[in-house]
């Protein structure tokens, strides 16, 4: 077992630097801010940060749209305040992850105006042109924000990549200039100091060379393309891709390691990747490759589901074995595109217990863990009441879509409201003053309303708050690196309430009990037929106890056997 990397038994923490704090009143979050909060951040017991993207960006999707590379978005602030960050981080023995977004550039990327201006712009090659078909778009391609993923361009006659916004033009990665340039960029941050790389939807780097469609399959069937209006609508296994997971795009992960990341020392890298099964996993990430790789599969689910959690943990972890030397699993229930962890998996009923029971799932899981800001607090979902305060382009075109569907505007709203990324993107709530205290301004993003119960000060002079309790399983984690390193055995695997499951190495034998559901549940002893709770040392729980072998809603429960 290789102990030495620090990556491996990281807690990482999620900064979406917009909504986390703003230090000079202009309603957005800055690296100052980050700054001020950093021993908050120490406090709590984390031992990284992933700040979310700074660069230069005209912020069509909030700053994953990036026109210049090397310099910062004046209102995150500037160079020195990122070197300043960095420096303040490490004296506070704190790690920085910084967002690589390598699939796309902004439209407004001087190497875009350059390849826009004509077809023998030596950076014509530098995106992914086409000329179209009889007049019509090149295939069926869907952007992932809705529609399809080429837009015409009139200056020259052609059709460009983008798999996101049209804002967001695809690079060609296949060009080895682009590969140079953008590694040259990578190393620009790296000679920063920063620690690791979190990379933006890695797996979409390359398409395919000849264009083919994707082919869309429900048992059997092709299903008509052109009811799909982006391609997150269709389950991974029904698409036969062409624009993710392709070959090359794994030889340009492996060049990346051999000419840029090993140059260093000690970088961490995590890529995010859609669809991603163990066996994608395993080409992207292990020894010569990636460090670890974001899996949906949590969040897909969309809803607590105890039996698929269990399935889903089982998969990944059974997959380590099979995946190749290096191979490492992360695990988070939270980031800044998906709705809130307690909204979706937790209890409006049981708030609190639910809250915690999430927490204690999450840092008692083998691997590498990440956690997103406000989770800590079990910050919840917003629901602004008109489309005009969401900002999150994914939902407003969303919204438009099903308006010009003919759903009615309630609907289209409501629905709009649950898939909406502003629900985590909503500012940090950190006291009960004006906004939340996350700005003396006005916020660029409405804060959620429930900031006077539910923000950091409230909970902080308070042992039995979740902020209490995430900190405690934080340290238990740091205590017991068999949480980290120790081999994973579900109990009760066909129990549809309640999580059960042991971690165990050479030092300890932990049994965690999560009980999943708002019900009492009983205990059937002995739990897998050897072990007898009575004789364990509780070292954590989230309630007071009574009877043993019943567990009230939500419980959790952590004992040293
Ligand atoms: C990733 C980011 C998301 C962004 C997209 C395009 O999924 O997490 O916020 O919109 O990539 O860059
Ligand atoms: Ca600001």
């Amino acid at each position: 077992m290789n102990y030495t990397k620090w990556w491996k038994q990281a807690v990482i923490y999620e900064i979406y630097l917009r909504s986390f704090y703003d230090s000079n009143g202009d309603g957005v979050g800055d690296l100052q801010g980050i700054i001020q909060k950093l021993d908050y951040i120490k406090d709590l017991g984390v031992d990284a940060i992933w700040v979310t993207p700074f660069y230069q960006s005209p912020l069509d999707d909030m700053g994953y749209d990036i026109s210049d590379y090397c310099s910062i978005l004046l209102e995150f602030g500037t160079m020195e305040d990122f070197e300043r960050l960095v420096h303040e981080s490490h004296r506070r023995g704190i790690k920085v992850v910084i967002d690589m977004v390598l699939n796309h550039t902004s439209d407004e990327h001087p190497w875009f105006v350059e390849s826009r201006s004509s077809k023998t712009n030596p950076r014509r090659d530098w995106y992914v042109w086409h000329p179209g078909i009889k007049g019509d778009l090149p295939n069926n391609w869907q952007s992932a924000f809705q529609g399809s993923a080429w837009e015409y361009d009139e200056l020259t006659g052609e059709y460009y990549l983008h798999q996101f916004s049209k804002k967001q033009p695809d690079l060609n990665w296949r060009n080895p200039q682009v590969r140079e340039a953008m590694f040259d960029m990578i190393r620009f941050w790296l000679d920063k100091g920063v620690d690791g790389l979190r990379l933006d939807i890695i797996n979409s780097l390359i398409e395919d060379g000849d264009f083919r469609d994707n082919i869309f399959i429900d048992n059997g069937l092709k299903i008509d393309y052109s009811k799909i209006y982006n391609n997150l609508d269709v389950a991974p296994e029904k698409i036969i891709d062409y624009t993710r997971n392709q070959p090359e795009t794994y030889s340009i992960v492996r060049e990346l390691r051999n000419k840029v990341i090993e140059r260093y020392k000690d970088i961490f890298t995590v890529g995010e990747a859609y669809p991603c099964s163990p066996e994608v996993a395993g080409e992207l990430a292990g020894e010569g490759k990636l460090d670890v790789c974001f899996h949906f599969d949590f969040l897909f689910l969309n809803k607590r589901d105890v039996r698929s959690f269990k399935e889903i943990i089982s998969r990944w972890e059974g997959s380590i074995k099979d995946r190749g030397p290096g191979a490492w699993n992360c695990y988070y229930l939270s980031n800044h595109d998906m709705p809130r962890q307690v909204s979706v998996f937790g209890s409006e009923k049981y708030y609190k217990e639910s809250a915690a029971m999430l927490a204690a799932f999450l840092l008692t899981l083998p691997g590498t863990i990440f956690m997103y800001q406000g989770e800590e607090i079990g910050m919840t979902d917003v629901k602004f009441n008109a489309i005009e305060h969401y900002r999150d382009i994914m939902c407003v075109n969303y919204y438009k879509r099903l308006v010009e569907e003919g759903v009615d505007l309630d609907t289209a709203l409501s629905e709009a409201q649950k898939m909406s990324r502003d629900n985590a993107r909503t500012p940090m709530q950190w006291s009960n003053e004006k906004h939340g205290g996350f700005t003396m301004g006005t916020p660029w993003l409405g804060v959620n309303e429930n900031y006077r119960d539910i923000n950091v000060r409230a909970q902080q002079g308070d042992t039995k708050s979740i902020l209490s309790f995430y900190k405690t399983l934080i340290k238990l984690r740091k205590d017991y690196k068999t949480l980290v390193y120790g081999s994973y055995k579900p109990l009760l695997e066909e129990h549809q309430q309640v999580m059960a499951y042991i971690r165990e190495d050479e030092h300890a034998k932990l049994l965690v009990i999560l009980n999943m559901s708002e019900q009492m549940v009983n205990l059937q002893e002995p739990l897998d037929g050897t072990i007898d709770i009575r004789n364990t040392v509780l070292l954590i729980a989230n309630t007071d106890q009574g009877n043993p072998f019943q567990l009230k809603p939500f419980e959790v429960r952590i004992y040293l056997v």
